[in-house]
C-alpha cells in the first residue's frame, strides 16, 4: 500500500505543477457523494454508459430495460461505423444509427458516435476509391459532413478517430494516411466540427494503461492537436484491460491522460478474466474480486482529475453474453447472463462513493 501512496504523490506534483489545484483533489480524498444507497448507476456523479447492439436493444427486452435502468450515456458498438453506414459515395443506410439516436431520446441518454475515421471496416467503395489527394479529402468531407451533419444536436460527441498510432507509436497504415497523408487526422477533426460545432471531439485509442509507448504518443498526438488549434476536445481511452493489469496501470493511464487538460474518456471498458483465453476457466469468486478491483479503480480515478474533463466511463457491452469476448470467455463485464450486478457493478459505485 506504502508503494502505491509514494507513486500517486509523484503523479500529482506533476499534474498539479500544470493544472490549478483546486481542480483536484489536494490530499487525493475522493470528494464526499451521497451516501450509498444508490439504486442506479444513472445517478453517478459524472455519465456512466454502455456500448449497445442495435439487434439485442430490438429484440432483448432485459437487455433493454438494463440499458434504460443503468446508462446515461450510450454508443453505438457497430451502428455508426463507416462499414455500416455508408454503401456507396452518397449513399447511406442510418437505419441502425437513427434507431440508436431515436432510443437515447426517448430515454434522455447522451449518445456518442463511434467512429468517424478507422482503419479498420473500410467500406469497398472506399477501399477501391482513386484519385488525387484533394479527390480523397473530398469524399472524407463529404461523409463527416454528411454523418455528423445528420446527428447535429443529437449526438453530443464523437470519436473523430480511431487508432491511429500502431504498437510503435507510429502513425497506423489505412487508406486515409496513403492517399491524403498525417494531416487527415485534423481534417477530420475540422469537417467534423464544421458539421456540429457543439459537438464534443474525441481521439480515441488503445494501449494506456499497459504501453509506455502508446500512452505517450496518445496524448501528445491529442495535446498536439489542440495546441495547434484543432477543434479536439477529448482524449478516448479504450480500457479493453483484464485482471492481471496493476491497479495503479489503470489509474496512471486516465491521470496521464487527464495532463492534457482535455476530457477523459474511457470508452471501451472492460476486465477481462480470462486473458490466456483458457479454454477450462469458470468464473471464480476470485476471478470475480479482481475483477471488481479494477471497475472500482478506473471509476475512482475519474474522480480525480478536473471535473470539467470527466466526460465519462462507457463499459463495452451490458452484460457478459453481449461482450465481444464472451466467446473467450472472458465476462468480462458488470452484469452476467442473467442481467444480475456483479461484483463488478459494486466495485463501480464503491469507486464513486465511498
Ligand atoms: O452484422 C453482420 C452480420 O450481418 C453478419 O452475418 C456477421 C458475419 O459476417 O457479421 C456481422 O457484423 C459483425 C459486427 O461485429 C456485428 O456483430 C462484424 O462481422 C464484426 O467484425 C463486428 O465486430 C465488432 C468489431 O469492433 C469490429 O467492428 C465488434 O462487435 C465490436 O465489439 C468491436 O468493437 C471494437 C471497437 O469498435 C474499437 N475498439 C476495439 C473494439 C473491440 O474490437
Amino acid at each position: 500500500m506504502k508503494k502505491i501512496f509514494i507513486y500517486l504523490p509523484i503523479t500529482f506534483a506533476l499534474l498539479t505543477a500544470s493544472c490549478d489545484k483546486e481542480e483536484f483533489n489536494s490530499d487525493n480524498s475522493i470528494p464526499e457523494y451521497p451516501a450509498a444507497n444508490i439504486e442506479n448507476l444513472r445517478q453517478s456523479p459524472y455519465p456512466i454508459g454502455a456500448a449497445v447492439n442495435i439487434n439485442t436493444l430490438k429484440n432483448n427486452q432485459e437487455y433493454r430495460n438494463t440499458v434504460i435502468k443503468e446508462m446515461s450515456s450510450i454508443t453505438g458498438e457497430n451502428a455508426m461505423k463507416m462499414n455500416t453506414i455508408s454503401k456507396g459515395r452518397k449513399e447511406y443506410s442510418f437505419d441502425d444509427a437513427d434507431y440508436l439516436v431515436n432510443f437515447a431520446q426517448e430515454n434522455n441518454m447522451r449518445v456518442h458516435g463511434h467512429t468517424l475515421i478507422w482503419y479498420k471496416h473500410t467500406p469497398d467503395w472506399v477501399a477501391n476509391f482513386s484519385g488525387s489527394a484533394e479527390d480523397w479529402k473530398t469524399i472524407m468531407k463529404e461523409y463527416i459532413h454528411d454523418v455528423v451533419g445528420r446527428y447535429k444536436g443529437k449526438v453530443a460527441s464523437w470519436d473523430v478517430v480511431n487508432e491511429v498510432i500502431d504498437d510503435k507509436g507510429g502513425l497506423r497504415d489505412c487508406v486515409w494516411l496513403k492517399n491524403i497523408g498525417p494531416e487527415y487526422i485534423e481534417l477530420a477533426f475540422q469537417y467534423a466540427h464544421e458539421a456540429d460545432p457543439d459537438a464534443k471531439l474525441f481521439y480515441n485509442d488503445y494501449g494506456h494503461e499497459y504501453s509506455h509507448t502508446r500512452r505517450y504518443t496518445v496524448n501528445h498526438i491529442a495535446d498536439s492537436l489542440a495546441q495547434k488549434g484543432v477543434p479536439i476536445h477529448g482524449i478516448g481511452l479504450q480500457m479493453h484491460t483484464n485482471v492481471n493489469r496493476s491497479e495503479n496501470d489503470l489509474r496512471y493511464a486516465v491521470i496521464a491522460a487527464a495532463m492534457s487538460k482535455l476530457m477523459v474518456h474511457v470508452s471501451e471498458f472492460d476486465v477481462a478474466v480470462n486473458p490466456d483465453s483458457k479454454k477450462d476457466v469458470t468464473f471464480t469468486d476470485e476471478l470475480a474480486s479482481r475483477q471488481k478491483d479494477r471497475y472500482r479503480t478506473v471509476t475512482k480515478a475519474m474522480l480525480n482529475i478536473p471535473e470539467s474533463q470527466r466526460f465519462g466511463v462507457t463499459m463495452w457491452g451490458v452484460h457478459d453474453p453481449s461482450s465481444w469476448l464472451s466467446s473467450n470467455p472472458d465476462w468480462a463485464l458488470p452484469f452476467n447472463d442473467k442481467f444480475e450486478r456483479k461484483p463488478a457493478y459494486d466495485g463501480i459505485l464503491q469507486g464513486i462513493y465511498q
